[in-house]
């Protein structure tokens, strides 16, 4: 094989996969899946390429002849139809979040260890520049031992929110929970290090007025503090505070390199500063920065998210193809989600810390075979949890519709 036939699932975000999948040398795009039909056929239109299939229906789409899919549906429902892609003998490429329970968490890892079938985790923020030069500076020992770490995603959504939750205020993106969209400040944390985290501790900004605004039922953004198997500490902050950031920060026992801030004048997310003594208590440091750039920089830089999105996409189908690559596999997803959903039960328990079970063993999957505690009704049943804190505040109709009704507008000017 020396193309790797994909289908995609979901045409918001898969549109991402999809412009890789038609651009990349070692893919090719054969099946789309959406439910949203004007949208599907809207984008058959756009891409006029008879090689590929439309399917409504993922059962359908998934019997389509083809190797890979792309699970870009809602964050909260990547792990069922993982399964069911595995168990057709399909590799899995999943956006982010890999499960919503414990109960979909352990199913999921012992459906990939049956099928032997390939799961990428799509965290892209693993796959960001600065993200990628600092494991390889980590990694290369020029830090030292890791001792502390910062990850942020502040994303303030509120001028899009009518875009992506189309004024429906059963929209997951409505009532996820603040620890919930974890992984983007967390991943390259456990990615740089590969280190597993034992415990958190959660923390909930308050239900300010831009949520209200927004008509999401969770508190402004989330804070997990992370200890690692080593016994370093990870503060990770996500979720809709004012202004955007995505900003990575690692400290070891030799100094400390982080990505640029957002506002500094000189440069974006992708330049470095290292500052690293030459060996550990010598304090010979320079301050040295730069824009680190990646193997097909090129190809990438047009991708989003740093060029990322390209670089997710392009291990998941190399590892495939059985060369080299470095794919997020599902235990590391799940350092990487886990520390989320532990955070809000710390939050519920008054910030009561709480282990993190490693479900690379059987004796710890077998405590939570049956934790369906989320805050999606129709999977949680009596588990059910509020999604803020202190109960789930009150949104009056008229936020939704008003929300509803820039999206149809912003939809018809569109067009
Ligand atoms: N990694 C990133 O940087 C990044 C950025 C944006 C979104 N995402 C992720 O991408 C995913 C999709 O997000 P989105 O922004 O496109 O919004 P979304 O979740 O609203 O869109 C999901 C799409 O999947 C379709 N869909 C859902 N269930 C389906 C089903 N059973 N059958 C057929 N079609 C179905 C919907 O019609 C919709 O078009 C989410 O998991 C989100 O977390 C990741």
């Amino acid at each position: 094989m020396d193309k790797v036939r994909v289908g995609v699932l979901g045409i918001g975000r898969g549109q991402s996969m999809i412009h890789y999948a038609k651009q990349a040398g070692n893919a090719q795009l054969v099946a789309i899946c959406d439910y949203y039909e004007e949208g599907l056929q809207n984008l058959k239109r756009e891409l006029n390429d008879p090689s590929i299939t439309y399917y409504l229906s993922f059962d359908d789409f998934i019997n389509h002849p083809m190797d890979a899919v792309v699970l870009a549906n809602y964050a909260t429902e990547h792990a069922p139809f993982a399964m069911k892609a595995l168990k057709k003998g399909l590799h899995v490429f999943s956006e982010v979040l890999p499960v919503q329970t414990l109960k979909e968490a352990i199913e999921l890892i012992e459906t990939i260890e049956e099928t032997h079938k390939i799961y990428a985790y799509g965290e892209n923020y693993c796959y960001m520049p600065a993200v990628r030069e600092m494991k390889r500076l980590y990694q290369e020992g020029k830090l030292g031992s890791f001792e502390y770490g910062e990850g942020e995603y502040i994303h303030n959504c509120e001028p899009i929110w009518a875009d992506i939750t189309y004024g429906d205020k059963h929209h997951w993106r409505n009532r996820m929970y603040a620890t919930f969209y974890s992984t983007h400040s967390i991943g390259p944390l456990i990615s740089i290090t590969q280190l597993k985290p034992v415990s958190v501790v959660g923390f909930e900004l308050p239900y300010w007025s831009r949520a209200k605004r927004m008509g999401k039922l969770w508190g402004t953004a989330g804070i997990e503090m992370i200890t690692l198997e080593n016994g370093a500490i990870i503060k990770s902050v996500h979720g809709d505070l004012g202004k955007n950031s995505i900003w990575f920060s690692i400290y070891g026992s030799k100094g400390r390199i982080e990505s640029a801030r957002e506002d500094a004048q000189c440069g974006d997310i992708e330049r470095v500063y290292v500052n690293l003594d030459s060996e550990e208590g010598k304090h010979d440091s320079t301050v040295a920065t730069y824009e680190p750039k990646e193997l097909h920089h090129e190809c990438a830089k047009d991708f989003g998210h740093g060029g990322s999105d390209y670089y997710a996409m392009y291990h998941f189908i190399e590892k495939i193809l059985g060369h080299d690559a470095e794919i997020i596999d599902i235990y590391q997803a799940l350092d990487m989600f886990l520390p989320g959903l532990f955070a809000y039960r710390s939050i519920l328990d008054g910030n009561q810390p709480k282990k993190i079970p490693n479900l690379r063993y059987k004796e710890e999957r077998d405590l939570y075979r049956h934790d369906v505690a989320c805050t999606d009704p129709k999977i949680a049943q009596d588990q059910l949890l509020p999604c803020y804190s202190k109960g789930n505040p009150e949104v009056s109709q008229e936020v939704y519709e008003s929300l509803k009704m820039t999206y149809e507008s912003k939809k018809k000017a569109h067009q």
